[in-house]
């Protein structure tokens, strides 16, 4: 099913069949099956955890003919978040989440420049003022005045002042944009930081990542379009459903690890073998993120199965709490048991990553004991 958010969905030629009867969608206009379409929506309907008596639904809200304001604001950046939702090597799920987008401004794929470009984004927060959709990827520099990064004579924390303050909502995507990321890395010449920081007090939802998995952006939006409100998130507005386990409670490998069968050394028969990376400084007993669940390339794989550990991407400050990168972390107590937010807290504090645990960890697994945030549209028991 996975593989259905990873770029399956390939627009083929329509069978007219599961369509008849319906007034022309872009979806059928763009050559995709009913059949896909559906299979889309059931994947994102898991994706986002919901039962599936809500599939119909996010696909009525897709069908609709209205196309929402998308910008696509790019800061201090690599542009690695904008090559991972889009790239592909046929037409992907990020093609088609943007089709049901209108994407009035995205510096890397927009057809105008200077001025036009400029106008573009312009009238969108002037006309679409409250009701359009901002994607922030990159960090925005807070040092002397904000000089080290001006897109048209202005600077970023200004553009995302006015940006993100008009919008209907923001979500910042990589880990640049959720607390500085590579830029703010010590010593931060730029005063980096991310968009929360920068604009409080905004609707805003983090997908963090280096770069974000495009099935957890395009599940973000869809949820956006179909209940009108951003999923449930933690106490660092990481969605829930993304975020909200572990690396190591999900992980293939997670029996090695219990048994106390660990690769000790790159190329080694237990690496060959795919046992546990814990002692080749994996950060999975330390990261939230659905990486296991949802895979990357396709659906086909991610970082562990590939035989590289986690490096902990989508955790704050991973740069400087997560490194050396190959450095085990502390001991983990109670193997094959799944640690409470206390366990972890005790285990972590004193070790590599201490101001990570504290703001990460513990805040991530207290809230999964916290009733989620209110939302009119799903019911409580479905969540
Ligand atoms: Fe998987 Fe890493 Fe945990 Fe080992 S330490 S089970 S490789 S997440
Ligand atoms: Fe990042 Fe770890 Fe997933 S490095 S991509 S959170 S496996």
């Amino acid at each position: 099913m996975w593989g259905d958010l990873n770029g399956s969905i390939v627009p083929r030629q329509a069978s007219p069949k599961g369509w008849r009867g319906r007034p022309p969608t872009r979806w059928s206009e763009r050559g995709v099956s009913r059949r896909s379409f559906l299979r889309f929506c059931a994947a994102i309907t898991a994706t986002l955890a919901l039962p599936d008596r809500y599939m119909p639904r996010i696909a009525e809200a897709l069908e609709a003919v209205k196309r929402p304001a998308l910008v696509w604001l790019e800061f201090q950046d690599c542009a690695g978040c904008t090559e991972s939702f889009l790239r592909a090597s046929r037409p992907s799920v990020g093609d088609i989440a943007l089709d049901i987008l209108s994407v009035n401004y995205h510096e890397t794929i927009m057809a105008p420049s200077g001025k036009a470009a400029e106008k573009s984004l312009r009238d969108t927060v002037v006309n679409e003022k409250g009701k359009y959709l901002v994607v922030v990827e990159g960090s925005i520099p807070t040092r002397d005045g904000g000089v080290y990064c001006t897109i048209g004579g202005r600077t970023a924390l200004d553009i995302a002042r006015e940006v993100c303050g008009n919008a209907a909502a923001t979500i910042t995507v990589g880990a640049c944009a959720f607390y500085g990321g590579w830029p703010a890395a010590k010593p931060n010449p730029t005063g980096a930081v991310g968009v929360q920081e920068a604009v409080p007090g905004i609707t805003l939802i983090n997908l963090p990542g280096c770069p974000p998995n495009a099935v957890n952006i395009t599940a973000t939006i869809v949820h956006f379009l179909t209940f009108g409100v951003l999923p449930a998130t933690d106490q660092q507005s990481r969605p829930l459903f993304a975020y909200g386990e572990r690396i190591h409670d999900r992980c293939e490998r997670r029996a090695h690890f219990d048994a106390g069968q660990f690769v000790e050394e790159w190329g080694d028969e237990a690496h060959r073998k795919g046992w546990c990376l814990y002692k080749m400084g994996c950060k999975g007993p330390a990261t939230f993120h659905n990486c296991p669940v949802v895979r990357w390339n396709e659906g086909t794989s991610w970082p562990v199965a590939a035989g590289h550990g986690c490096i902990g991407c989508s955790e704050r400050h991973f740069w400087d709490e997560m490194t050396p990168f190959y450095r085990r972390l502390p001991t983990v107590p109670g193997a094959g048991v799944q640690a409470t937010a206390d366990q972890i807290g005790a285990w972590i504090v004193g070790g590599t990553a201490a101001a990570f645990a504290a703001h990460g960890i513990v805040s991530a697994i207290r809230d999964k004991a916290r009733p989620l945030d209110e939302n009119p549209q799903i019911n409580e028991e479905d969540r």
